[in-house]
């Protein structure tokens, strides 16, 4: 059902844990199954230099949130909030289609996070 890469991302899953004093934290539920994930950022003059993610998720929200959350270290927080789970289903060679609601968790659990950073700036 799962191609060779997302196989990989799920067996050998990167980022795996949670960051502590964590500068955001989101944790999204997903409609579709009741599966969970939270997403801890370390960001640092807008840019995150961190990212670990928890979820109850299946093996595409494992590998989808590996994918993810690679990706976004490095970038500024306008890019990470660029990334969608268009985005990183394309960098994983594609999901069952039946599985695409999980790749939808990391992204929400991302913006999530960046928003929960925002809002701590702010205060
Ligand atoms: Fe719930 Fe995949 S079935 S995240």
């Amino acid at each position: 059902m799962y191609n060779e890469k997302v196989m990989q991302a799920f067996q050998n899953p990167k980022n795996v844990g949670e960051i502590e004093n964590a500068s955001g934290v989101g944790t999204v539920g997903n409609a579709s199954c009741g599966d969970i994930m939270q997403i801890s950022l370390k960001i640092e003059n807008d840019i995150i230099v961190d990212a670990k993610f928890k979820t109850f998720g299946c093996a595409a929200a494992i590998a989808t949130s590996s994918t993810a959350t690679d990706m976004i270290i490095g970038m500024t927080i306008e890019e990470a909030l660029k990334v969608t789970n268009k985005k990183v289903v394309e960098c994983l060679g594609g999901l069952p289609s039946q599985k695409i609601h999980c790749s939808v968790l990391a992204e929400e659990a991302i913006k999530k996070a960046i928003e929960d950073y925002l809002s701590k700036k702010q205060a």
